[in-house]
């Protein structure tokens, strides 16, 4: 598996943050908090490269050296579970535009099914960060990249909490270029297509559906 793409964070707060999502006894508000922290924490990591220029900013004392974020961002959370990573990224980018993906996946084949599209006539930002805690077989983050590439996005990141290898050699042999960030690898999918030991339906734990 090609792994140079694959960002797996090794923050401490990361790793007790999934813990506590992952405990079964963990209640849905505490969940969807969990989540939106962790969407910030990695989301601070894979957004270490973007551009800057170089401004100057007057202080109550001088003129100092600054910097302007010259990346505009688009957010893709593929609904539902994605939804609730999209607060914590809108607190540290609260000019990001949101644009909204309705994908479910056939519980008897696995494969995405588009339920809705909410993309503009066309890409008027940088950088797409989709987002979707699980990644899973791949299907639903591989059927992101391609909407977006067909929409002509050329620099797209994908920001979840826990994958299945399966999942990540899905996306990188699809999209190579689309660099992943990860709280968690784990150890497979079952007969079901969930990950194991992972932490169940992320959507179902979120929205209280389960
Ligand atoms: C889950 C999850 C991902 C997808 C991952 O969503 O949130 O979107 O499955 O699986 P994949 O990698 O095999 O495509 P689900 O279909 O359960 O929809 P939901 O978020 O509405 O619950």
């Amino acid at each position: 598996m090609a792994l140079e793409n694959v960002h797996v964070s090794q923050h401490p707060l990361v790793k007790h943050k999934l813990t506590l999502l992952r405990r079964t006894k963990t209640e849905h508000k505490k969940f969807r908090e969990l989540i939106r922290e962790l969407a910030m924490l990695l989301g601070y990591e894979a957004m270490a490269d973007l551009r800057l220029s170089d401004i100057a900013v007057d202080t109550p004392l001088a003129s100092a050296p600054g910097y302007h974020l010259e990346d505009d961002i688009g957010l893709i959370p593929i609904l539902r579970a994605g939804l609730g990573m999209v607060d914590g990224f809108l607190e540290m980018i609260p000019g990001a535009q949101v644009w909204h993906l309705g994908l479910y996946r056939d519980e008897h084949t696995l494969r995405p099914v588009s339920y809705y599209n909410k993309l503009p006539i066309e890409p008027t930002v940088h950088v797409c960060i989709v987002l979707d805690p699980m990644l899973a077989t791949g299907g639903s983050a591989v059927a992101a990249c391609d909407v977006l590439k067909a929409w002509g996005v050329r620099r797209i990141k994908f920001v979840g909490l826990i994958a299945a290898p399966e999942g990540l050699e899905a996306v990188a042999k699809a999209h190579p270029d689309v660099p992943v960030y990860l709280a968690a690898v784990d150890e497979r999918l079952n007969e079901n297509g969930f990950i194991v030991p992972g932490l169940g339906d992320a959507g179902d734990r979120q929205f209280g559906t389960a």
